[in-house]
């Protein structure tokens, strides 16, 4: 029997994940958009969706949207408007920072924002350790790029490690559609570091762990794509242990995960929805080096909240690829 297609809504459309997100729902047949908000782009078609982009009101969304609503939003606004929706039962998937903090204090002060949220509590969406919980899940908080290629590096042996570093590389693409322009000129031939230390993800990768951890970013002259570098101190105990076969145990039932010996590259993994993680190099000091790859709005955004999606309403684990999307320059 086949059912009634999920009925999905995007609020923030015509960013760069909105446009992703679009992409991949419009090629799900499982899955029907119902609208595609944006205030800028109003009236002009997305091409992603093949729907026009429409500057809806909050009542309106809610009544066009029945099943789920995503947020592509910068911070604060789902935070805002979540509640109008879940009050009526319409679930929804956050992929700015709003709800994914344990902590709400962290959270206000991370992103100088009052966290006024009082519905159902959060689920943290890294779908390959959020497990049963999102079947009934009516909020889920997608995570950071950057935290998703990170956790999904260090969890499976987060009980083995005395500390870890993140060392994180991503496509301009991550500061959004208003930056890419700018960013674009400023990494030409280049690589950016930036806040080397505080900055806004390394909270919200500490929250797993009871040991330090550190992450630093640096933005590259690509579009798409991201790495993380991760330096993980291996407790004494467990140094001799086989690390390639405890990741690849640790992820056998998740299929946008692969594991391998050899190092990933961007290529590997830009446009799909797959993270790759590789490496596995361990030196005389304790320190096992994995690199971990992903498409920063894919796996890192738009995916994610598709595996998610998936998982909350009983739809198959598997994300269908789908061709590379133009998001830049448009
Ligand atoms: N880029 C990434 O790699 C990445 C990865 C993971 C998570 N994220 C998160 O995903 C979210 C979207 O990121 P992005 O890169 O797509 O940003 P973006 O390209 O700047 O797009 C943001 C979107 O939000 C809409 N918007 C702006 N202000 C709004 C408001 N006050 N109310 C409603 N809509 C508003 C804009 O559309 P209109 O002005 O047309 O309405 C635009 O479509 C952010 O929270 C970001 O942190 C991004």
């Amino acid at each position: 029997m086949t059912h009634p297609p999920i009925r999905v809504g995007i609020v923030g459309a015509s960013g760069f994940v909105g446009r992703e997100l679009s992409a991949l729902l419009a090629n799900d047949p499982r899955i029907a958009l119902c609208f595609v908000q944006s205030e800028s782009r109003a009236g002009t078609r997305s091409m992603e969706a093949a729907l026009d982009y429409e500057d809806l009101t909050l009542f309106a969304m809610i009544e066009r949207c029945p099943h789920c609503v995503c947020f592509a939003t910068p911070h604060g606004i789902a935070l805002r408007d979540a509640g109008a929706f879940l009050a009526q039962r319409i679930r929804v998937i956050d992929l700015s920072a709003d709800f994914r903090f344990k902590d709400p204090r962290v959270y206000e002060r991370t992103y100088d924002t009052a966290y006024t949220h009082t519905g159902p509590p959060p689920v943290y969406g890294l779908t390959e350790f959020a497990g049963e919980e999102l079947e009934s899940a009516m909020l889920v908080a997608n995570p950071g790029c950057y935290v998703t290629a990170s956790l999904l590096a260090a969890l499976p042996i987060r009980e083995k490690i005395e500390w870890a570093v993140f060392d994180g590389k991503s496509g301009y693409s991550g500061a959004g559609a208003a930056r890419a322009e700018e960013l674009s000129l400023q990494t030409r031939d280049d690589v950016l570091p930036y806040t080397l230390t505080q900055h806004r993800h390394a909270p919200e990768i500490q929250q797993f762990f009871r040991q330090p951890v550190f992450f630093t970013p640096h933005v590259l002259g690509t579009f798409r794509g991201m790495e993380v570098t991760a330096h993980l101190r291996i407790a004494e105990d467990h140094r001799n242990e086989d690390f390639l076969k405890i990741f690849r145990d640790a992820y056998r039932d998740a299929p946008c995960v692969t594991i391998q010996e050899d190092i990933p590259q961007l290529k590997n993994v830009r446009d799909t929805s797959r993270a790759i993680l590789g490496g596995f190099s361990m030196d005389d000091h304790g320190r096992l080096v994995i690199v971990s790859a992903l498409d920063n709005l894919r796996k890192g955004a738009a995916s994610q909240a598709v595996q998610n999606l998936h998982a909350m309403f009983g739809l198959p684990r598997e994300i269908p690829e789908i061709p590379p999307t133009r998001l830049f320059p448009s």
